[in-house]
């Protein structure tokens, strides 16, 4: 089968100036897109900005004979996020591809967190997604009836020491994508998520011996795949490290169902209720009213 390519396309990658972004944009941009490389160029933590980041990345692309130009803005800002696309309109003149990866990192125990360590990993993780997706979905939903979005997740969003801010968040983009991708599939907008593991600077220190071989470049044919035309699935979750590509589900067991049930027949059923066997995948509200109005007639 041919090569995925992109050609006569637009991406947008957020946060493409340094680790996994930068990746994605290499790549796209390698297989014919033209791309908008966004980075505020902040510190891990989010301090400050600079222009270096996307300019190099930029630098890079068409030193390798592709098309690319630079933004700076911030997603986690409205406007900011309206200007990224405004950036990729007034150069490109389309948004076929939009991959929501910008980051930062405010590790600390929820009792240590501040208020100001809490908003800014939601505000950039989370409000940041939904403004990069708000801003693109007039021209992806209404004006092309044609997108693709991924967005980047976490296996943080199974829960993590340390990380309120950054699972709630990683969570919550979950949840937005998966409703996304149910109101976008009827104008061909497709949304899917993404769970990286890879060595960058957000990650050098946290990965211990495996991270030699955890290059961004393993983790980036998932975004390849996902906004690619040909892609065939829509609000799915998919693992990337390594080399290892996996899906991640949300399931819902079966449980016990009994009338009347009571405080007590929890405890007495704890186990049954946890048990996974049979469990069933949910991807809509739907699905796990069919399960209970199945346990319902039994
Ligand atoms: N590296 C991993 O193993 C890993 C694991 C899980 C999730 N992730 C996620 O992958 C994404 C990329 O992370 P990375 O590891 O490449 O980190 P990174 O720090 O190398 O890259 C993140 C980039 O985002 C940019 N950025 C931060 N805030 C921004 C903002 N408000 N607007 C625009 N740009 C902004 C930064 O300047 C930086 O260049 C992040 O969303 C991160 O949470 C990474």
């Amino acid at each position: 089968m041919a090569d995925l390519r992109y050609d006569d396309q637009v991406a947008i990658v957020t946060g493409a100036g340094n680790g996994l972004g930068r990746s994605h944009a290499l790549f796209l941009a390698s297989r014919g897109a033209k791309v908008i490389v966004n980075d505020l160029g902040g510190s891990v933590a989010g301090a400050g900005s600079s222009e270096s980041a996307a300019q190099k990345v930029v630098d890079e692309i068409v030193a390798a004979g592709g098309s690319a130009a630079p933004n700076f803005n911030d997603v986690a800002s409205f406007e900011g996020a309206q200007a990224v696309i405004d950036t990729a309109m007034e150069t490109f003149g389309r948004v076929d591809i939009l991959v929501n990866n910008a980051g930062i990192l405010r590790d600390k125990s929820f009792k240590k967190m501040s208020k100001e360590d809490f908003d800014s990993v939601i505000n950039v993780h989370l409000i940041g997604t939904s403004y990069m997706c708000k801003a693109a979905w007039p021209i992806m939903y209404d004006q092309q009836n044609y997108g693709r979005i991924i967005n980047t997740t976490s296996a943080a969003s199974f829960g993590n020491y340390g990380q309120t801010n950054y699972s709630a968040a990683k969570a919550g983009i979950v949840g937005f994508s998966k409703a996304l991708a149910q109101e976008g599939i009827k104008h061909n907008v497709r949304t899917n998520i993404l769970a990286p593991i890879a060595r960058t600077r957000m990650t050098e220190d946290l990965l211990g011996p495996m991270a030699k071989e955890l290059h961004p470049e393993l983790v980036t044919p998932v975004v390849a795949y996902c906004v690619h035309k040909d892609c065939t699935v829509n609000g799915e979750i998919f693992s990337a490290g390594g080399g290892r590509i996996g899906r991640i589900f949300w399931g819902v067991t079966p449980g016990v169902k009994m009338a009347d049930i009571s405080a007590e027949d929890m405890r007495d059923n704890i186990d049954a209720i946890m048990d996974p066997a049979e469990y069933i995948i949910a991807n809509s509200p739907a699905d796990e009213l069919k399960m209970l109005s199945v346990k319902l007639k039994a």
